[in-house]
């Protein structure tokens, strides 16, 4: 079984639902506490044994380039400033020298045009691919699980976790069958169907482990749901040939996409980090309160 290696991570979506903030800000920048969405995918890149991170990055978002380059005049002011604790988090949050590539994709004509973007660079071997706006929280990071599985069943791995049976429409769906591992085998995939035609409610949370012959099948794959390239249709395809498995996440994903999921987030990481967690956790109950006397006034 081949070792992978490298991850895909796309950041060259429009962050439609952010705007106007995302008109000049890449929402994988907007940060979740104090760290940017994308920083948390590099975090469980790494954390898998990740060894190398491709960016498929668009206009516009030069700031993620910038973020994971060396900042010598900052460092060199924390160093002089005596914020030694801040130094060192900056330095053991940047990628090594030729971990990362950056590559374009030119117009955002879907997520299956941006992981054909990164075929070059990935070549012939597997690779994961980490949706940055879905971000993992759990004891491990959803990859590193979903590698568990890799590294007893090979082929294609996807990431899942249940859902209500009435949200289906919102996701795409596997079929579960027999387990392996920590995970089971997939018998197909839809994307988004309606309630009561899903052939289950695990849905696919944006953490995958793929064989690179999806390349040829996105190559030639026409636009789907949206007007876009959806990877779902080229992984349907490419299910005919090979075997598809599925890891339900023993954690939760937020959605960093949506502005609720962004919301909950912030205070999930707020309240489970030390230096925070109690002083959020009245703040919040306090705002509550207030909203709860409010409401029964009003
Ligand atoms: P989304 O569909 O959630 O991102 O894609 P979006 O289109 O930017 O969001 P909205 O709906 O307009 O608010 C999931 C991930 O895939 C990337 C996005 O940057 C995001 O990280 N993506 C999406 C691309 O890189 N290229 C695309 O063409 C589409």
């Amino acid at each position: 079984m081949n070792k992978v290696r490298k991850a895909v991570i796309p950041v060259a979506g429009l962050g439609t639902r952010f705007l106007p903030a995302t008109k000049s800000i890449p929402k994988e920048m907007l940060p979740v506490v104090d760290r940017p969405v994308v920083q948390y995918a590099v975090d469980e890149a790494f954390e898998a044994g990740i060894e190398h991170i491709v960016f498929v990055t668009g206009r516009n978002k030069q700031a993620i380039e910038d973020y994971f380059d060396v900042a010598p005049e900052l460092m060199e002011t924390l160093r002089g400033g005596g914020k030694a604790e801040q130094h060192g988090t900056l330095e053991r949050l940047l990628p090594g020298a030729g971990q990362t590539t950056f590559t374009r994709q030119q117009a955002p004509l879907g997520l299956g045009h941006a992981v054909w973007c990164a075929r070059d660079v990935i070549g012939n071997e597997p690779f994961a691919l980490i949706l940055p706006d879905m971000v993992s929280y759990g004891a491990r990071g959803c990859l590193a699980e979903a590698m568990d599985v890799y590294n007893v069943s090979g082929g294609n791995v996807i990431a899942v976790e249940e859902c209500d049976l009435t949200e289906t429409h919102k996701y795409g769906i596997v079929g579960r069958g027999a387990e392996i591992g920590t995970g089971f085998e997939v018998t197909g995939m839809v994307e988004k169907p309606a309630a009561g035609k899903a052939p289950s409610n695990f849905y696919i949370n944006g953490r995958y482990v793929l064989q690179p012959e999806i390349f040829a099948l996105l190559e030639t794959q026409e636009r789907g749901a949206g007007g876009e390239i959806q990877l779902t249709d080229a992984m349907v395809r490419l299910s005919a040939s090979q075997k598809f498995y599925a890891k339900p996440f023993s954690g939760r994903m937020f959605d960093c996409g949506s502005k609720e999921g962004f919301i909950e987030a912030n205070v999930a990481f707020a309240l489970a980090r030390r230096d925070l967690g109690d002083t959020v956790h009245d703040l919040v109950g306090n705002l509550l309160r207030d909203h709860e006397t409010r409401s029964v006034a009003a």
